[in-house]
């Protein structure tokens, strides 16, 4: 029995956490067993290497940012997301490791070649059956994650426009090279038109496997 991996990414104030719990809903409305979870901090290895390097006011040198996304991924991989698949669950996990090459890759300047190196390492080769891609406007993310409130920020969501717009760019450039797994849904709509495709383009993939 094989599950179906679905990862969502999207720069930060996308929505896309939004999207994702209620795609799940509707899943689980519809009887399938779906299992929820994020990158940073999926497991609670995941959540204290998280509050290491995202919750705090050192100074992170950008390699160890690169590897400790790596470690949280590959403690990751081999405890919930791999046991989930063989289980025959859906999994869907609020990013993975498209996140590295557009945030460490793009918006840090990483060596590409450097990074898939990193995520094959970290991922033992696993790679979602579909991505959905929660595209917006950097100016508009910013204002969705400045009336979310200054409680969520972390390190990451302290960075500029600049970085934000670089990092996007690095995730179109993955849609343009991976158009099947990689969907884009425009992400600067309401969030039940967004919602409503969401689930359209889950439910033709899941008829499909
Ligand atoms: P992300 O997980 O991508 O950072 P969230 O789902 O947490 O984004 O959403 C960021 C903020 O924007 C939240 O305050 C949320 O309520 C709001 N939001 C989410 N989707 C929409 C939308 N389609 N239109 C307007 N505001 C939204
Ligand atoms: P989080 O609070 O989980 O943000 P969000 O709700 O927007 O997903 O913070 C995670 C931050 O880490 C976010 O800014 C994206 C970043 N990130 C990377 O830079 N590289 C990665 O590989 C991953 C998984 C996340």
């Amino acid at each position: 029995m094989k599950g179906s991996f679905i990862t969502f990414e999207g720069i930060d104030g996308s929505g896309k956490t939004t999207q994702l719990n209620k795609l799940a809903e509707s899943l689980r409305n519809s009887g399938r067993d779906v299992l929820v979870t994020c990158e940073p901090g999926g497991t609670p290895l995941g959540k204290e290497i998280r509050k290491a390097f995202l919750e705090t006011k050192q100074d992170v040198e950008p390699l160890a940012e690169l590897l400790l996304f790596a470690a949280d991924r590959a403690q990751h991989v081999q405890h919930l997301i791999r046991p989930a698949l063989a289980a025959g669950r859906i999994v869907i996990s609020d990013r993975y490791a498209d996140a590295t090459v557009a945030y460490q890759g793009a918006g840090r300047g990483f060596d590409l070649e450097l990074v898939e190196r990193v995520i094959a390492i970290a991922t033992n080769g696993l790679k979602p059956d579909l991505t959905l891609f929660f595209d917006i406007d950097p100016h508009q993310a910013v204002d969705r994650m400045a009336f979310r409130g200054e409680h969520k920020m972390n390190r990451m969501d302290l960075e500029s426009l600049e970085f934000y717009t670089r990092v996007r760019e690095g995730y179109l450039k993955i849609a343009a090279a991976e158009p099947k797994r990689f969907r884009v849904i425009d992400a600067g709509r309401s969030v039940d038109e967004i919602a409503e495709e969401t689930l359209e383009i889950v439910k033709e993939n899941l008829a499909r496997v």
